[in-house]
């Protein structure tokens, strides 16, 4: 068994607090409520703050150690489609994509969200119906990110759950 120190405490903080103010906004709190826009301003500072990490950050953390990459992703596909165990210490590449997917998603989500506060397009209802859209478009992405990591830990024997709590990714000798 290999130990690997690969999300540091920036990636982790960011990750659980995410998940639990995205949970909460989705969910718990009345969307008519002033709670529901703090909350989702606290999930834009998050953002922000991951998005200056993916440049300042540990290794595994950065931006370029996860590059959209469709030959990678093809490659990964390749290797579930003929059972060979490539383990990647970081993120893999289609998880990298997926990655990208969420942080957008979450951004346009605040974006729409900010806009229905103010008179910018006129108070339009379609900015409503559109945060409503990239709402179900990432509740839609968390479903299939969840398996994902369900399925690849199982696939590759390391549990990535764990790994994104404690940081250490703990992989079994091949
Ligand atoms: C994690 C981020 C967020 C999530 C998951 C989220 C989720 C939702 C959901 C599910 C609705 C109900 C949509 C509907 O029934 O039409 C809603 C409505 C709304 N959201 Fe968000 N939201 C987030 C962030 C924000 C932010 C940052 C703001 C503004 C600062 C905001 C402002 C609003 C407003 C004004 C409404 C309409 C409330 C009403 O019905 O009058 N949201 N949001
Ligand atoms: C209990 C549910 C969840 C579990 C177990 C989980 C687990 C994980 C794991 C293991 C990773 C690292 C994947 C890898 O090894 O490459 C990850 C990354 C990530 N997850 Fe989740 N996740 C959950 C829910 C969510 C939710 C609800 C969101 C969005 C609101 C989310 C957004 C992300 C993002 C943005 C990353 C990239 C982390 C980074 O590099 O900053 N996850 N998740």
């Amino acid at each position: 068994m290999k130990s690997i120190y690969v999300w540091d405490l920036g990636v982790r903080l960011f990750h659980w607090s995410l998940v639990v103010a995205f949970f909460a906004n989705a969910f718990l709190i009345d969307d008519d409520s002033d709670l529901h826009n703090y909350v989702g301003y606290f999930v834009l500072g998050f953002l922000t703050f991951r998005l200056l990490w993916g440049f300042i950050g540990t290794n595994y953390s950065r931006f370029n150690s996860f590059p959209v990459c469709f030959e990678s992703c093809f490659k990964q596909l390749q290797d579930i489609a003929l059972q060979r165990n490539h383990i990647h210490i970081g993120h893999t590449p289609l998880g990298a994509v997926m990655i990208y997917n969420l942080l957008l998603s979450i951004a346009l989500i605040g974006l729409s969200g900010y806009l229905m506060t103010t008179d910018w397009l006129w108070g339009a209802e379609w900015v409503e119906e559109l945060h409503e859209g990239f709402v179900t478009w990432a509740e839609i992405s968390i479903v299939l990110h969840i398996l994902a990591v369900i399925f690849e830990s199982k696939r590759s024997s390391v549990n990535l759950p764990h790994a994104m709590l404690t940081g250490v990714k703990e992989i079994p000798d091949p």
